[in-house]
């Protein structure tokens, strides 16, 4: 990344599919795990085409596909959700406008609150939020997972 290179945010396009699923799967080796076939990028980029896909954004360098981040709302909190930064180009400030701007768009709607969670292994990804003012919640996150993957629940 050079001085004259010039960074752009702007809303996910249909036609940026290759070059973000390209990008998860090397920013997200779940991606690359087929044990988790709940891990499907082109599955993630339809659902988030029909649900807010105004706050799917993509970070260009020259026009070349660098970054991604989602965010969602439901009206009482938000979320952040696939942040990615092209291993090319870390560590120059992309990661922190990529957050920024889903932080802007989401301060716009009304929202009061931004979560988001961090896979525990991954220490160091913690050390960039923490960066930005995030802190760890006194909480424990619990999911089940709905529809055709969803696990089996034990009789009581
Ligand atoms: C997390 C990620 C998006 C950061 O992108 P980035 O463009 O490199 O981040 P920035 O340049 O804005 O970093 C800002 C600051 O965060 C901190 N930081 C960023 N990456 C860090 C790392 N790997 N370890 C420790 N601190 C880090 C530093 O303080 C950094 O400032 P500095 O470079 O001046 O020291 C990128 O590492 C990535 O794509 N990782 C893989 C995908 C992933 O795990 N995403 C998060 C899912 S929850």
């Amino acid at each position: 990344m050079t001085t004259s290179t010039t960074l752009s945010i702007r809303r996910f396009d249909a036609r940026d599919t290759d070059a973000v699923v390209a990008l998860w799967q090397d920013a997200f080796p779940e991606y690359r795990d087929l044990t988790r076939p709940q891990r499907n990028p082109h599955l993630s980029i339809a659902n988030k085409l029909t649900t807010q896909p105004e706050l799917f954004f993509v970070a260009t360098l020259d026009g070349r596909i660098v970054g991604t981040v989602m965010g969602g709302y439901d009206g009482h909190r938000g979320w952040l959700y696939s942040l990615a930064v092209d291993t090319a180009v870390r560590r120059h400030g992309i990661g922190t406008r990529l957050v920024a701007h889903v932080e802007q768009a989401l301060t716009e709607r009304g929202c009061p609150k931004l979560n988001l969670q961090v896979l525990s292994a991954k220490t160091d990804i913690r050390a960039f939020y923490e960066a930005l003012g995030y802190r760890a919640d006194a909480v424990v996150s619990l999911g089940k997972r709905l529809g055709e993957l969803a696990d089996p629940v034990a009789a009581a």
